[in-house]
């Protein structure tokens, strides 16, 4: 559910008109919805409502200020991996004690950041970071909130490169490592072990691998317990999927939570989610001009202004994404197209071979589902500048980050004085 929609033959961002917008801000620029955001941020509380459970919205999702703040407004935390992460959630205003951080290589510096403003858990990957948190505790004299990320060796994931929980990922403990590790962890007097986690993968479809690594968190916390531990929270992780327009229809939030409620009602345990693209990802689209329509040997191309550097996931993962002119034509004859953009890289497309009504230079179309993954993974590889993010909310928009001038972008680099 997303508030883009035709309106009389226009594409439409909640009440403002994209080609409009587009005319304002000049192309290529996202667009998010303040009013899907705030939709999927509840939906997923009112999914586990009398749970009282942390969301603690991935940050890496979606990093932007403005979104941070909407979703702080709306009660959530943030899943944070590096400094810069935990800066911008503490900016955006998100309380500490509702940020967890998780991520294998925390360093010395961004442990003590994390720790100076006394966040609610560490997610530690590996038995070297956690001696590394309790030598840093102890210097700074505090306990620092523990849950090890357990790896429950179950795959699932939509690609290869965001599956995380299977044996041979770099993630987590293992899961034959986990009893003895929390047994050292026991022992530390700059820990406080509080929890299990696991996140198992991204753009998860369907619930058979939750319901397998969430059933071994289960038993794994009954063998902790009689181990003598006191685990009193669980964190799951994100993972559920998103409809991207392509043949998964994931499950929705309501079947996960019951399923999870399930599994974990006997443990009695507080838990904690890191739900990312759940939350954004069909919250923004990305809008771009066609520049060219080439007519090539075997194939025809769409030759868009935005580019790879500006979304990789088709590129990186051979992702989907759903692109629909933002001026309706369904008249048009229907025609083969591969949409690539500017990028001097073969992998630089959005789309392979895709049927859409026929387009000419100047047209607008709208990458669906960018909200996610989508800023925030974008480069200015070729020296393209980053693209503007614009919010809406009703009929109103804003700028909530500008294109940077060309003089900003090399304003890091310098000449040595041998030149
Ligand atoms: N928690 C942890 C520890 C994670 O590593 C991730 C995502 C999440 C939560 C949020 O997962 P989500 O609910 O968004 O699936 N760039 C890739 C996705 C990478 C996901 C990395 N970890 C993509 O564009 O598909």
């Amino acid at each position: 559910m997303h508030h883009f929609e035709y309106r009389s033959g226009r594409l439409y961002a909640e009440d403002v008109d994209v080609a409009a917008l587009a005319d304002r801000i000049g192309s290529p620029f996202y667009v998010y919805s303040e009013a899907t955001l705030r939709r999927h941020m509840r939906v997923f509380h009112k999914a586990f409502e009398g749970a009282d459970p942390l969301v603690a919205f991935s940050v890496k999702a979606n990093s932007n200020i403005a979104v941070l703040k909407i979703l702080q407004s709306e009660g959530s935390g943030a899943d944070v991996v590096s400094g810069g992460e935990l800066q911008r959630a503490l900016k955006a205003g998100i309380a500490p004690d509702k940020i967890v951080f998780s991520g294998i290589g925390k360093t010395r510096d961004e442990v003590k950041a994390a720790l100076n403003a006394g966040i609610y858990q560490f997610n530690v990957e590996s038995a070297p970071e956690l001696e590394a948190l309790n030598a840093l505790a102890l210097e700074t004299g505090k306990s620092a909130p523990v849950a090890l990320r357990v790896n429950p060796d179950v795959a699932a994931g939509g690609h290869d490169k965001i599956s995380t929980g299977r044996k041979e990922d770099k993630f987590g403990v293992a899961w034959e490592e986990a009893r003895g590790l929390y047994g050292r962890a026991r022992e530390m007097k700059g820990v406080d072990v509080v929890g299990v986690d696991l996140h198992i993968g991204s753009q998860i479809a369907d619930l058979a691998p939750f319901e397998a690594a969430f059933s071994k968190a289960a038993q794994l916390i009954a063998d902790l317990r009689a181990d003598g531990c006191s685990i009193d929270r669980l964190d799951l992780g994100g993972g559920l999927g998103i409809p991207y327009g392509d043949a998964a229809t994931p499950p929705h939030p309501n079947d996960y939570a019951a399923l999870i409620k399930r599994l974990t009602a006997p443990l009695g345990v507080r838990l904690i989610f890191e739900p990312g693209r759940m939350i954004c990802g069909n919250a923004g689209i990305l809008v771009t001009r066609v520049i060219f329509v080439k007519e090539g040997v075997a194939r025809k191309f769409l030759i868009v202004d935005a580019a790879m550097n500006d979304l990789i996931r088709p590129a990186l993962y051979d992702a989907h994404h759903e692109i629909i002119p933002v001026i309706q034509n369904d008249e048009a004859p229907r025609t083969t197209y591969d949409v690539v953009g500017p990028v001097c890289e073969s992998s630089d497309f959005f789309a392979k071979a895709r049927a859409l009504p026929e387009m000419k230079e100047g047209d607008l179309a709208a990458i669906m589902s960018a909200g996610a993954y989508g800023a925030v993974q974008a480069s200015q590889y070729n020296t393209r500048p980053l693209i503007p993010e614009v919010l809406v909310n009703s009929d109103r928009h804003a700028v909530i980050r500008r294109r940077p001038s060309f003089d900003e972008m090399i304003a890091l680099e310098a000449s040595p004085d041998w030149l």
